[in-house]
């Protein structure tokens, strides 16, 4: 055989390893999975600052990357910086990121800002800005150009697409055989401020035309135009169904050169007293108009909140309006001060395929109120505390979430205890208590067990199999007890291990944990501990030194 340019190709293409399995959000049960390299995976993120997309910046990226210990960076992909020309692509950017993401050990998820960007066009190239007529602005109630583009013109949506799926195609060329790049996240909280809807005669002519059929279906509705259809809805749904089928569009065109997973994250409404939509980003994927995205967009896979309320009961309100049967859970933003890292436990708990913290980077930019007044080793180390706990086994955590068994409890701003259901068994998660005895039993009063600026602990709880458990978590302590029920068995815990998981996923044990440390609860501080637990029912009928109910002293 004559050997050639092709058999040698042919040769080192069969030598080389075989591309993992392209990534994508699996569902079950009501469940959701983010599967990278074929195996679920758990997202610990952390977003840089909007203008860190470009090389020169990247180098203040990844120490602080670093340090939180993050295993996904997402990071702007701008339209205006690899499209500046018209059909001239530069993707020198996108190549830079992907080597250093590499050289970092940490997969990408990008983020387009084309159309939208918190509403705005400002990240379209100077030629889409500028041209008013070939990119209409959307239309007012009051008759004026607005300042976001209308998601009624087909030349913005076909030039916005185009440079999508230039882009797709790009990392397609550059990652497929490596999956660095694992999702992205067409278009930035899209959406308008200050109209509700877009008025001009082409919007104005398909308000008054009868809504799309698979809308009314999916929202049991009739009606011979979206007044007659939606009521007093009209408006936002209207414009949400036009702004989400832009981006189903934009986000089909880059998935037919690259299918990889996409999403839109959304600015919020207020999750427990609703606001009009003149007063948020309508027509973005507020809680809302999820199902009304969900059947115009069906290229995405799941839609992320933004999340920069500190309160507990507010973000805790979110986050269950986004983590449905028909909704992966992704918190695609959240503020980068120290209150914010609990609501980890939360998330992952809720079986929330991923977190990120926006801001992190050491550019000397900080989004104080939203975040941290100063970005620094100080202000990321509660994340970086948090993430370490759930790194080296986020694995093993996300096959357990995806089959049901995860839990997890943020400490609320009451520090009030809470109570997760674990099917034949209750964990109760305390806050605030010493880790001997209850402070309340003796002559020393109410003293808290430590100083801090704001609530900051939490558990999160993984089922291995029957009566098998592992824990892990920050200044909260954790009880188990049987639920009561027909078999009149008791239970108590027979054993507490501290260990961790090797790198396939097996229990490495490191010691046992008694006395002192178990009877009064399992108590987590600030030190990396992840616990195994064996349960065991037995027939006393009162628990004899059930964890978290003993009075010795
Ligand atoms: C939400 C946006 O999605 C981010 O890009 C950023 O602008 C933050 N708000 C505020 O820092």
């Amino acid at each position: 055989m004559r050997y050639t340019a092709l058999s040698a190709a042919v040769f080192v293409l069969a030598c080389a390893p075989a591309a993992p399995p392209a990534p994508e959000i699996v569902h079950r049960d009501g469940r959701h999975v983010l599967m990278v390299d074929g195996a679920p995976f758990v997202i610990l993120g952390a977003q840089v600052n909007n203008s860190s997309n470009y090389e020169a910046a990247l180098a203040d990226v990844w120490p602080a990357v670093r340090f939180i210990g993050a295993n996904t960076v997402q990071a702007p992909i701008a339209w205006e910086q690899i499209e500046p020309e018209e059909g001239a692509f530069d993707f020198s950017f996108v190549d830079a990121l992907v080597a250093q993401a590499r050289d970092n050990n940490v997969r990408l998820v990008l983020l387009w800002f084309g159309t939208w960007k918190n509403t705005a066009p400002k990240y379209a190239p100077a030629w889409v800005r500028l041209n008013t007529e070939r990119f209409p602005r959307l239309i007012m109630a009051n008759g004026e150009p607005s300042y976001a583009l209308s998601p009624h013109s087909e030349e913005t949506l076909a030039a916005d697409a185009r440079a999508f799926a230039a882009l797709m195609a790009h990392i397609r060329r550059i990652d497929e055989r490596r999956r660095t790049v694992i999702m992205v996240q067409p278009e930035n909280e899209p959406g308008t401020y200050g109209s509700v809807r877009d008025y001009g005669p082409t919007a104005q002519a398909l308000f008054e035309a009868a809504p799309p059929a698979a809308l009314l279906a999916r929202l049991g509705r009739q009606g011979e135009s979206w007044s007659e259809a939606f009521g007093a809805d009209a408006d936002e749904f209207f414009h949400a169904w036009h702004i989400a089928s832009f981006i189903g569009q934009v986000a089909a065109a880059g998935k037919a050169e690259y299918a990889l997973p996409m999403y839109a994250n959304a600015a919020l409404r207020d999750p427990i007293n609703p606001q009009h939509a003149s007063s948020y980003a309508s027509g973005g994927p507020t809680w809302n108009v999820i199902e009304i995205w969900q059947t115009a967009a069906p290229a995405l896979d799941f839609l992320a909140p933004d999340i920069y309320e500190r309160g507990s009961r507010v973000y805790e309100a979110n986050l269950e309006r986004y983590a449905r049967e028909d909704n992966a859970l992704f918190v695609a933003e959240t503020g980068n001060d120290g209150p914010f890292a609990r609501y980890a436990f939360s998330v992952y708990g809720r079986g929330g395929i991923g977190l990120s913290v926006f801001g992190v980077d050491y550019s000397g930019y900080s989004n104080f109120p939203l975040g941290a007044r100063v970005t620094n080793e100080e202000s990321l180390a509660p994340f970086r505390d948090v993430y370490a706990l759930i790194a080296p086994w986020q694995r093993v955590w996300a096959r357990a979430a995806f089959e049901g068994g995860a839990w997890g409890a943020a400490e609320g701003d009451d520090s009030a205890p809470q109570v997760l259901d674990l099917g034949d068994w209750t964990a109760t998660v305390r806050f605030r208590l010493w880790q001997f005895g209850m402070h309340d039993w003796t002559w020393l009063g109410d003293i808290p067990p430590r100083e801090r600026a704001y609530p900051d602990g939490g558990v999160m709880i993984a089922r291995l199999g029957e009566d098998d458990y592992v824990l892990t978590g920050r200044f909260a302590r954790v009880s188990f007890e049987r639920k009561p029920n027909e078999d009149g068995l008791s239970g108590e815990i027979l054993r507490v291990e501290q260990g961790h998981f090797d790198s396939d996923g097996e229990w490495v044990f490191e010691r046992r944990w008694n006395g002192d440390q178990t009877d009064y609860g399992l108590n987590l501080n600030d030190r990396p501990v992840l616990l195994r637990v064996r349960l065991a029912a037995h027939a006393v009928a009162a628990p004899t030194l059930t964890v978290g109910d003993a009075h010795g002293q």
